[in-house]
């Protein structure tokens, strides 16, 4: 199984960061297991949707090539991993462009107008881990932790057909909570490669 480890914090020696390598150390755990790492902050992506990026849209022609490079790191993989910590209550806006440009239509969807979508993403199976500050009881009290759900998940992922593996929100609010949730990442590693041949998911 391959993945694709997409991290999304500006600092190497971030929490979120410690997360990634936990999932990497869990993943190793199957010997046949390979990976790659897409850290963006680290290899500068651009999250700006330029005009380029919206005349691909427009008149279905090639999207811009660092676009083309990006879609085809997740053609090589069986498994997305997506690792960010929530800014206000969402994907980091580096993480939100890197999906605006590279999930494509005609990519990733094929929009006929209306609800007549093409889904062509099938084939992936999908990881989030996304890293807040809050507490639990605001996440649900609120319905945070919903509301990310349906527009990842659902809005983003199921809207180009992956599948999802797992969805997984950790609160390193103190140092146990912060040892659990790196706990729970290795976990996470460490079951992806049965989940995936086991056709589970969320
Ligand atoms: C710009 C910004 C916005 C944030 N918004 C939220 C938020 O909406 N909900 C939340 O639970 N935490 C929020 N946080 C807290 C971060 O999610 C938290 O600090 C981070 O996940 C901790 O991981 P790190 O040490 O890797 O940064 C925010 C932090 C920043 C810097």
């Amino acid at each position: 199984m391959h993945s694709l480890i997409v991290i999304a914090h500006p600092e190497a020696g971030s929490y979120t960061h410690a997360v990634a390598e936990q999932v990497i150390g869990g993943l190793k755990d199957s010997p046949h297991n390979t990976y790659e790492i897409a850290d963006l902050t680290a290899e500068d992506f651009d999250p700006r949707y330029t005009a380029a990026d919206y005349r691909a849209f427009r008149d279905g022609t090639a999207p811009p090539a660092d676009i083309v490079a990006e879609q085809a790191r997740i053609d090589r993989a069986d498994l997305l991993i997506l690792i960010f910590p929530v800014y206000w209550w969402s994907l980091p806006a580096i993480l939100k462009g890197w999906i605006d440009r590279v999930f494509t239509n005609g990519w990733a969807y094929i929009d006929a107008g209306g609800e007549d979508t093409t889904r062509l993403l099938g084939r992936l199976a999908v990881q989030t881990i996304a890293i807040g500050g809050a507490t639990q009881r605001t996440y649900h009290k609120r319905g945070y932790a919903q509301a990310i759900q349906t527009q990842i998940d659902q809005g983003i992922f199921g809207y180009v057909g992956a599948r999802m593996v797992g969805s997984e929100l950790l609160l390193p609010l103190d140092a146990a909570s912060s040892q659990a949730g790196l706990q729970r990442a290795r976990e996470i590693g460490a079951n992806l490669t049965s989940a995936i041949r086991d056709g589970k998911g969320v």
